[in-house]
């Protein structure tokens, strides 16, 4: 492929290999010596429209170490500030002639409209509610090294699904590697259309988290509820906060996962997301470099490939 805007689109096959990938970068990143020259000469532009720190943090990291020349694009500094459009800052940046450029944008579809516009591999860092592919792909290296497999695993995803980008990816992702999706939270906070993703769909803890192998926290995201119904925090955490008691209902080895940032005591118990027998969370933060390093140098493979490829004659 020659960008990566999501996981709807990607082959089970596919994600094996970028994962295998990632696994021999994880193992780099540990090392005294953690740089290699995949994308040595290459130019990595990351443009987030949209606060981070986990994502844009780690593919900058992931372009440093593999020896691209990387720059960061300040948004909040940039003529976007002056009217300028999202097509017409690509458009801008694409004349100085990046090879990966990383976006984040709050609407959904936005980073799709910029990769028709570019000629160079475009790596979606979130757009909207849309997808968030290389999140997906971090959690599932992530299950897969600490339950040895990527299938056949019940997986609840819980909290404020409506707004969630980070749990459209892994529907898609976990569905492909035919595992058990389970949705839980408020029915406020469910999507009309769930039941038809080929996912179970539970407003109760109790019951969502039975024998589950995987519970996925979710943040409740107020900044995209548009004044609709917001939840007491109180009562959130009460109903739908991961606590001990609700998380006992899950398998007795079930991991805990959370993609960042976190709202102890609103989604999440602080003691459990701290609790390193129960929770992956800081494991999810470290396979994102990896897995951000695997999907860019497969990208600038393809890039050099098409680059290489003898023009067809007319
Ligand atoms: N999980 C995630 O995307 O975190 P950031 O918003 O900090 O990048």
């Amino acid at each position: 492929a020659r960008h990566l805007l999501g996981i709807e689109h990607i082959a089970p096959d596919e994600i094996t290999t970028l994962l295998d990938l990632a696994e021999t970068y994880v193992d780099l990143n540990r090392s005294t010596d953690k740089h290699d020259n995949a994308l040595q000469g290459l130019t990595q532009i990351n443009m987030f429209f949209e606060n981070s720190t986990r994502t844009q943090a780690s593919f900058e990291l992931a372009g440093k170490r593999l020896g691209a020349d990387v720059m960061n694009m300040h948004m909040q500094a940039s003529s976007v500030k002056k009217g300028e459009t999202l097509i017409d800052t690509a458009l801008t940046l694409n004349a100085m002639h990046p090879d990966l450029l990383v976006v984040r944008h709050p609407d959904s579809g936005a980073v799709n409209l910029l990769a028709q516009k570019v000629n160079c591999a475009v790596l979606n860092a979130g757009d909207g509610r849309h997808e968030h592919p290389t999140q997906a792909l971090l959690d599932a290296l992530t299950i897969r090294r600490a339950k040895g497999r990527l299938h056949r695993l019940t997986v609840a995803i819980c909290g404020d699904i409506a707004h969630s980008r980070v749990a459209r990816s892994n529907i898609w992702l976990l569905g492909k590697m035919e595992n058990r999706v389970r949705l839980v939270g408020p029915p406020t906070l469910m999507p009309s259309g769930a039941a038809d993703w080929g996912v179970e769909v539970y407003d109760d803890m109790k019951e969502g988290l039975k024998d589950a192998d995987v519970v996925m926290m979710l943040r409740l995201q107020k900044e995209r509820m548009d004044g609709a119904f917001i939840p007491s925090e109180r009562e959130y955490f009460h109903r739908y906060g991961l606590d001990a008691a609700k998380l006992d209902n899950a398998k007795e080895d079930a991991i805990v996962m959370h993609p960042g940032p976190m709202n102890r005591g609103v989604e999440i118990d602080g003691t459990i997301a701290d609790d390193i027998n129960r929770s992956v969370i800081q494991d999810q933060v470290e396979m994102g470099v990896a897995v951000r390093m695997a999907a860019m140098k497969l990208l600038a493979d393809n890039l050099k490939a098409a680059r290489s490829a003898p023009k067809e004659v007319a």
